[in-house]
């Protein structure tokens, strides 16, 4: 297993570097995700792949070059200090190995503690000279709640200043209970820290991190791998769905070109355009890190109209799907909206059997958590696969959940799987808040993964621009309910809800049923005929039913596989939610 070449390299390295860990690490070293990168393309090459989940810390220890080792030691944190400092480093007590380098580079374990509401940290130390600080990885494997650190000044009456190098942006707290550690957990507080450390500078962290040099019992398969075949295709609106469509399918890197072929349906002359693929890699996907994600965005398209659709890659073609254009009057139309699929393959079977109950459904909108990890390519092949040709024929429009966005690391696989409108608030909102129309109604899909009080300006002025006879707001999150409320959507989202008379709020995260009585009824001053309902398209834990709080509750119902179709007939609103077998669980009529 152990390559001539990087034992080469290993003698190389040592000769010329002599490297140390506890003197100034090398110049010019490779970053730590070029050389995790690499390690994982040597792995492919040297060892089975039946062996990969085998290789475990020892392993590593004698397969990793010094240079390797150098930048996994060095390279995961770095930043500068005016200074000589005091680094106390918290390292989770769970995490079964200690990173390698930490105490080669002169950290010592004290018999400090410092305690959050879930678990403790023992404090490892050492002292820094003024200049560049660098720190090593949290581990081989993935454990997510990952170090973090906190610095002291040793130059008593002189200001501590911190330049952050990588990552180049650093949040500072300060170490004393009450405060986060984790970005993507900012409600997880610290409890307990000793005196000898309290009021530090805390550098906060986020548990993606726990992914940077994931190699022990790192490595997954689909069971969808790719191909030349044009596979798994999704429709979206990316713009007006009355005159345009998104049409998005997979290919292997092999397919050099890549089109779609269209017609109107009857009609003889037959388009193409060429598909703008984006290249998707998952490092970990042992066969099958990359792939292609093409798009292509049809325009000038007739209202109202049906056509058909073909791929083709290369030589191979796939089947022949069709989608419809919006009408330019529709004042009558059917839609379904799905709650948290999380992958599943009896959820996928429901979108499947709700498509050939409803064939008038014209397009399908998701309250998130679509997947189980979404940063693993995997879970996106077999949501796909499992829903079979149901998004090809009619579009879908999600809304990231908290399972799609991940660890703080963003919904970068949400954001390449799907082509969603570009018009929310910008930057990282892309494709994870937007709104769309159809006929006579406002579609508002927001992130509420990101900040709830950043988007609410959009939320108003997105109301305030869009008259609509009827007006729905998809978020993954339950502003009510009764494990979780959420006080911050309560207080940015819902007056503006209120005020622009929004009709619905989609959402799920807590995985069961629920219908609220409308707003006015349980919100003291309101006037607002708003109603909130969650549910789940897989099953969850299975007892976030249990307590209902009834003051806002017309019915609740245990986790379930459902789905709800939404018809509208001019001023005629009717919500029927089904049980994958097809029973009626519940139904209610809004006239306007
Ligand atoms: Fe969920
Ligand atoms: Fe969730």
């Amino acid at each position: 297993m152990y390559h001539p070449t990087s034992a080469l390299k290993n003698l190389l390295f040592s000769a010329l570097f002599s490297f140390s860990f506890c003197t100034a690490p090398p110049k010019n070293l490779p970053d730590l995700k070029t050389t995790v990168d690499q390690i994982v393309t040597r792995l492919y090459e040297e060892i089975p792949s039946d062996s990969l989940n085998l290789l475990d810390e020892a392993f590593f220890d004698s397969y990793l070059t010094e240079e390797e080792k150098a930048v996994m030691s060095t390279q995961y944190w770095i930043f500068e200090v005016n200074q000589p400092v005091r680094i106390s480093l918290m390292r989770h007590v769970d995490q079964k190995t200690v990173p390698f380098w930490l105490e080669k580079s002169g950290f010592v374990k004290t018999n400090l503690l410092v305690k959050n509401e879930l678990s403790s940290y023992e404090v490892w130390q050492k002292e820094e000279h003024s200049g560049k600080v660098n720190l090593g990885i949290n581990g081989l494997d993935k454990h997510r709640p990952v170090y973090f650190i906190s610095l002291k000044p040793l130059e008593k009456g002189k200001k501590l200043e911190i330049t952050p190098i990588f990552p180049a942006q650093q949040h500072f707290e300060t170490l004393e209970p009450g405060a986060f550690t984790y970005h993507d957990w900012d409600g997880l507080k610290i409890t307990e820290v000793p005196d000898e450390i309290r009021g530090e500078i805390l550098f906060t962290t986020i548990r993606g991190r726990a992914r940077e040099a994931h190699l022990v019992q790192a490595f997954r398969s689909t069971d969808f791998p790719s191909s030349e075949l044009p596979d798994l295709p999704v429709l979206h609106w990316h713009a007006d769905p009355k005159t345009s469509i998104s049409i998005n399918w997979r290919t292997s890197p092999k397919s050099t070109t890549s089109k779609v072929l269209y017609w109107k349906k009857g009609g003889k002359d037959t388009l193409s355009l060429a598909s703008s693929p984006q290249e998707i890699e998952d490092r970990l996907l042992q066969n099958d890190r990359f792939t292609l994600r093409h798009t292509a965005r049809i325009s000038g398209l007739n209202p109202g109209t049906a056509y058909h659709y073909q791929i083709q890659s290369d030589d191979e073609l796939s089947p022949v799907y069709s989608f419809e254009t919006a009408a330019d009057r529709t004042p009558n139309f059917s839609f379904i909206w799905f709650g948290d699929m999380h992958n599943d393959p009896k959820t996928g079977q429901l979108a499947k059997d709700a498509t050939t109950r409803f064939p008038e459904t014209k397009f399908y909108i998701s309250s998130g958590d679509l997947v189980n990890t979404g940063l693993h390519r995997d879970d996106w092949d077999k949501l796909f696969a499992f829903t079979g040709e149901s998004f090809a024929h009619r579009p879908f429009m999600p809304v990231p959940g908290n399972h799609d966005s991940q660890d703080g690391l963003g919904a970068g696989m949400f954001q390449a799987q799907f082509d969603l409108p570009v018009n929310g608030p910008g930057g990282e909102y892309s494709e994870r808040t937007y709104f769309f129309r159809y006929g006579e109604a406002l579609f508002l899909m927001m992130d509420g993964t990101l900040s709830i009080p950043d988007q609410a300006p959009w939320l108003e002025k997105v109301l305030a621009e869009n008259p609509a006879r009827w007006k729905f707001l998809t978020v993954h999150f339950p502003a009510y309910n009764s494990v979780e409320p959420y006080p911050e959507i309560q207080d940015f989202w819902v007056p503006i809800l209120e005020k622009h008379e929004v009709d619905l709020y989609f959402s799920g995260h807590f995985h069961y049923y629920m219908r609220s009585k409308p707003l006015r009824e349980f919100k003291p001053g309101s006037n607002s005929n708003l109603i909130f309902v969650h549910s789940a398209s897989a099953h969850g834990k299975g007892f976030e039913s249990d307590k209902q709080d009834q003051s806002f509750t017309v019915l609740s119902y245990p986790d379930d596989y459902l789905y709800q179709k939404i018809d509208i007939h001019g001023n005629t609103l009717t919500l029927s939610s089904y049980l994958a077998d097809g029973k009626l669980l519940d139904q209610f009529t809004i006239k306007k």
